[in-house]
């Protein structure tokens, strides 16, 4: 089993050093294949990601990665958004799910949501210009992307309360037609019970009530911003872990970002990237493993050790040697 790594800039420096911490608990046949990319790559090089790097990224079963800082340029295309597009890794994976001991903005910890975000086409279709006077990106909604992401849904769903939201604007925006229309056939087939939302209702209505959900499919950008909604309704952005799935590859990366302002001072929460890890257990088959890290967490925040976005003074290394702690002592 081949794991990439890459810590990326800002706080994927510090992050995932403790996510491997968390993984070298446990003894697993993983040989790790460290990579760099992002901006440092790009200041060095004048290249965020190189074809080379792709090429040793498809031979991986799996990738773990911190964040990268975009700069505003237009010569520079987001890494993520390239390995989530060249590697087709089609569905990313977002659990909004409280931890004990923790509330969000709303005070409301009777949730457990899972967003799954159509991760290859819509506004992130890369197809745009950006004129002088006029710019455009093209939206693009398709039969085959829209049925594979409902597919993945529904098997979700099935294990979990067997409801599926799907999410769209077709209101206004017609091509979301047929991200519904696709979706609902999908959901029908598979006997799952289903509804739909528009997407800024269904922003309101999270926020008031998310314990009405269970999983949630969207277009890319709709479940982009409505996983970082979450991220409030769960506590912190630095709470919330994500996976992207392909066929048979699997990329794990906590939401949030770089985090430029808060690098390089040992303060970044490290949950997000652990559970990260705890996604990738999931996904390497091994759930009990994942649970050991879950409860760890939760155990580490009920003993009060908890980073400055919580409102705890511990650092990243404190927090996650006690996560560690926790694992350990289940041994
Ligand atoms: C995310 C991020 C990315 C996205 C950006 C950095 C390309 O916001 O993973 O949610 O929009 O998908
Ligand atoms: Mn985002």
């Amino acid at each position: 089993m081949k794991l990439a790594v890459i810590e990326g800039d800002g706080v994927g420096r510090e992050v995932i050093p403790a996510a491997l911490q968390v993984l070298d608990c446990f003894d697993l046949p993983i040989e790790k294949i460290p990579l760099e990319l992002g901006l440092g790559k790009w200041e060095k090089t004048g290249q965020a990601i190189t074809d080379a790097d792709l090429e040793i990224l498809k031979n991986c079963d799996c990738i773990l990665f911190g964040a990268v800082t975009t700069p505003a340029d237009p010569n520079y295309k987001s890494v993520l958004l390239t390995i989530r597009q060249e590697l087709d890794l089609y569905a990313n994976i977002r659990p909004l799910k409280p931890i004990k001991g923790i509330k969000g903005a709303t005070g409301n910890t009777d949730f457990d949501i899972l967003v799954v975000r159509e991760n290859t086409e819509g506004l992130y279709s890369s197809i745009e210009e950006v004129g002088e006077n006029e710019a455009w990106s093209k939206r693009i909604i398709t039969r085959r992307a829209s049925e594979r992401i409902a597919q993945i849904a529904c098997e979700y769903a099935a294990k979990r309360a067997n409801h599926l939201t799907i999410v769209h604007k077709s209101n206004v925006i017609k091509a979301d037609s047929l991200f519904l229309n696709t979706c609902r056939d999908v959901a029908h087939t598979h006997n799952v019970i289903h509804d739909a939302m528009l997407v800024d209702a269904m922003a309101y209505d999270m926020v008031r009530s998310p314990e009405k959900y269970d999983v949630v499919v969207a277009p890319n950008l709709y479940g982009d911003i409505l996983s970082d909604l979450g991220g409030a309704l769960v506590g912190s952005l630095g709470l919330l872990p994500s996976a992207n799935i392909g066929e048979k590859q699997a990329f794990f990366e906590p939401v949030h970002g770089s985090a430029p302002d808060i690098a390089g001072r040992g303060v970044a929460n490290p949950i997000a990237a652990i559970l990260s890890v705890a996604m990738l257990l999931d996904w390497l088959n091994r759930p009990e493993q994942a649970r050991i890290v879950r409860e760890a967490v939760e155990k580490s925040v009920l003993d009060g050790i908890m980073t400055s976005d919580l409102g705890g003074k511990a650092s990243t290394l404190e927090l996650t040697d006690s996560i560690v702690s926790h694992i350990v002592s289940t041994f």
